[in-house]
């Protein structure tokens, strides 16, 4: 998902030393999950309201973490923690931001890590055709998304394949390998 960022950012203008710091940045977007219990991050079944409420937490946790370095990186990723569960349309967390309220870096990564997840196979479920991704990509515009990064991200689709083929060759790779390690 840290490549999908960089390529959106670029996509969407911006300078290439930025490009660099947000695809370092964007991994830490969930850094505020070791503040949660265990046993909310790893409850199987549905989160309840009381449960959801501290789950939402992450997102302020992992900016009070990042944001204690002055470093160009980590504020950076403290401004993506923060934000990156806010929706275009305000009806996200923690902070309710509507529209461009809510720093463009926290905008694309947003879009980056449902991406990731849409597009991941799981133990527990099949990914999703790139149809069905286009679909919840164009659905989501306006609502979820901000509809102008939306559209650059349905643009760049090509890119963001190789990419992502690029990773699953790695990972198979890595697979491959660790079969021969001794048992
Ligand atoms: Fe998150």
């Amino acid at each position: 998902m840290a490549a999908y960022s960089r390529a959106l950012a670029r996509a969407a203008g911006w300078e290439p030393e930025r490009c660099d710091l947000l695809e370092m940045a964007a991994p830490m977007h969930d850094t505020g999950k070791i503040g949660i219990p265990a046993a909310i991050l790893k409850k199987p079944g549905k989160l309840d309201p009381g449960e959801w409420d501290i789950m939402r937490t992450h997102t302020l946790i992992g900016h009070q973490i990042l944001s204690r370095s002055h470093a160009p990186v980590f504020q950076l990723a403290a401004e993506v923690a923060l934000g990156h569960h806010e929706r275009w349309d305000g009806s996200g967390y923690p902070q309710g931001l509507i529209g461009s309220e809510t720093p463009e870096s926290a905008r694309i990564v947003a879009l980056a890590d449902v991406f990731d997840a849409l597009s991941m196979k799981r133990a527990y479920k099949e990914s999703w055709s790139i149809e069905q991704i286009v679909a919840n990509l164009t659905d989501g515009a306006g609502h979820h998304f901000d509809p102008r990064l939306a559209r650059l991200f349905i643009d760049i689709l090509p890119e963001i394949l190789s990419l992502r083929s690029q990773w699953e060759a790695r990972d198979g790779d890595v697979l491959a390998w660790s079969q021969h390690l001794p048992a």
